[in-house]
């Protein structure tokens, strides 16, 4: 068993944030950082077009930010977030120049602003075409050099430890559910161990794994929604899965596509279908930079009825110091596949990009159990409604990550020790401890695994999970009906009968437990999609294709 004072699930940019502050704030504290893959392995490391945020007041202003994201929001959006994320966004990108990271800049030093979807202005910073990267980079150079940050690589998370585990009855309607830490797969002796916490931060990252093609990596399996979910916390909105409208098209490829910024149409690269027409204007006066939930369903609609697997970008109309000064990475991705983008067309298809929904938080991060955070992707915080305005990902993380920060400052100053004290602590944190009890950390009981064995064959994991990501696109994807999700729902139900056979008879591997909690994942948004009798944002249902006048969030 483990103990630490701080435990963060994820190194992106909303887990680094978080890390960074609370290791400046508690000198003395131990935090203790948890990650299944390598280190930047994240979701952040492939951002490409940048960090939206309003600093330059001349030309742009906090309302038009905030409008812009409830437009995109599609009704769905709580308003008071999106002023708060908006407003308190400069501040965070402030820190995080401070912290290190570079922004491009033009000629007189001020920052170049770049263009997406559903932006009423150029607002967009961002380091040439690998944002992410730079972010990821600055955070954990800052990180690394904080004594009282540990890293933990490859240590998969399997679940939250909460009363439960001490044989406490605990259920949806249980309101007063607490996280003494985690569960984890330590893969250098194979065994689940323990480590405890006063504090959890999950920062887990979203779930685009779940589909064929995806911009994510393979770490974005959904493992913090499905393990919140098990615990019995709250999680909504799942059904808005954004599908990015502009993923590289390789013929039979699965899993992560690269993606073609949106930015390259915020800089006037023009979608084109199989004609040479430039379609966009079919379906949205403005064109190519709608926001995403409209060109991605106006591409499907493209390639449904002409018959393709893709559509054209068309970049070559572009000054060639773009290429080289803008998007070297792009271009230099397109060149090592044989496409000059000065001189020929990019084929493109949607692929699954974000999770809109997710852990519900308040307004401080606070999920529904009791001394868990959650922030960055795997959150759902009232900021994206239906559709999430382009690149106000980062943004959020960081400012829920600061908010994150100060409500657990106010935690830990109230008393020492915390979860030995929880009653008092949770009537501040608006979360009573019912039982009246005080747990002893060694009542927490040793992971049990009697019984099971080494699986024999792999095939049954990677068929699956084949299957999962199959059903998930042809019947879950950007356009949806009672029947497809009807039938998702019956299949995933085979999936997860399986599946769970299978965690209980073998040996825990990563790949199992990603798959188990991907049927999960996959669950939630069937789930959500099918209590969302409407159309909006993400969520196109043929069977209903108007807005309901009942607006709603949907929280499972
Ligand atoms: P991540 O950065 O994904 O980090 C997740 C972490 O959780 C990882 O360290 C992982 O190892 C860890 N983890 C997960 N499960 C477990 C487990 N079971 N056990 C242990 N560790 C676990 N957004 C923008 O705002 N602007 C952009 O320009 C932009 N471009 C994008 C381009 C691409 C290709 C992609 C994929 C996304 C883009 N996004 C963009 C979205 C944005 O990058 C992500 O939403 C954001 O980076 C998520 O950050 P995060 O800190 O929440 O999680
Ligand atoms: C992109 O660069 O197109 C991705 C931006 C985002 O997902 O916010």
């Amino acid at each position: 068993m483990q103990q630490t004072d701080i435990l963060i699930i994820g190194s992106g940019i909303a887990g680094l944030t978080y890390a960074v502050k609370m290791a400046g704030q508690f000198p003395n504290k131990k935090i203790t950082i948890l990650t299944k893959a390598d280190t930047n392995e994240t979701n952040t490391k492939y951002a490409q077009g940048g960090i939206a945020v309003v600093n330059d007041l001349k030309h742009d202003s906090f309302e038009k930010h905030i409008k812009d994201t409830l437009i995109a929001g599609d009704g769905l959006c709580n308003k008071k977030i999106v002023e708060m994320v908006v407003k308190e966004g400069p501040a965070r990108v402030a820190e995080l120049i401070n912290w290190g990271a570079h922004f491009d800049k033009a000629n007189d030093g001020d920052f170049l602003r770049g263009k997406e979807g559903g932006h009423s202005e150029s607002r967009i910073l961002h380091h040439k075409d690998i944002t992410g990267w730079e972010v990821e980079r600055s955070l954990v150079a800052v990180a690394k050099k904080m004594k009282n940050i540990t890293f933990i690589q490859h240590c998969f998370v399997v679940d939250i430890i909460t009363q439960h585990h001490l044989g406490y009855l605990v259920n949806k309607s249980t309101p007063d559910i607490i996280c003494l830490g985690v569960y984890v797969l330590n893969h250098t002796n194979n065994k689940i161990e323990k480590i405890l916490a006063s504090i959890t931060l999950f920062a887990t990252g979203g779930n685009g794994q779940v589909y064929r093609t995806t911009t994510n990596p393979a770490v974005a399996t959904g493992d913090g929604v499905a393990m919140v979910y098990r615990a019995k916390g709250r999680v909504e909105n799942m059904e808005f899965i954004q599908f990015h409208p502009t993923a590289l098209y390789i013929a039979g490829a699965r899993g992560q596509a690269f993606l073609l910024t949106e930015a390259l149409r915020g800089d006037g690269g023009i979608l084109r279908n199989m004609h040479d027409e430039a379609f966009m204007e079919k379906y949205d006066e403005r064109k190519d930079l709608a926001p995403r939930d409209i060109v991605a369903r106006a591409i499907d609609h493209e390639m449904k009825i002409n018959g393709t697997e893709h559509v054209w970008l068309d970049c070559r109309h572009f000054p060639e110091k773009k290429f080289t000064e803008h998007f070297p990475n792009i271009y230099q991705k397109c060149l090592s596949i044989g496409i000059d983008m000065s001189k020929q067309m990019i084929p493109v298809s949607p692929a699954a990009h974000y999770s809109c929904g997710g852990i519900k938080t308040d307004e401080w991060g606070r999920s529904s159990i009791a001394h868990l955070y959650a922030c960055g992707e795997c959150s759902s915080t009232g900021l994206h409604g239906a559709n999430r305005l382009a690149s106000n990902s980062l943004l959020e993380a960081m400012v829920f990550a600061h908010r994150c920060f100060l409500d657990s400052t106010k935690l830990l100053s109230r008393k020492e020790g915390t979860v030995k004290n929880i009653n008092e602590e949770n009537k501040e944190t608006g979360f009573i401890w019912r039982q009246n009890k005080t747990i002893n950390n060694k009542d927490i009981p040793d992971w049990n695994a009697k019984g099971t064995s080494h699986p024999k064959e792999m095939i049954l994991i990677t068929q699956s999970l084949k299957e999962l990501q199959l059903l998930m696109s042809d019947y879950v994807g950007i356009v949806r009906n009672n029947i497809r999700l009807h039938r998702a729902m019956r299949r995933l139900d085979l999936l997860w009968e399986e599946t769970e056979n299978l965690y209980h008879s073998s040996t825990l591997s990563p790949q199992l437990l990603e798959l188990r909690n991907m049927i999960t994942v996959g669950y939630l948004i069937v789930k959500g999609a099918g209590f969302r009798k409407e159309s909006r944002g993400l969520h196109y249902n043929t069977d209903y294709p108007e807005k309901s006048k009942l607006v709603q969030n949907i929280v499972l």
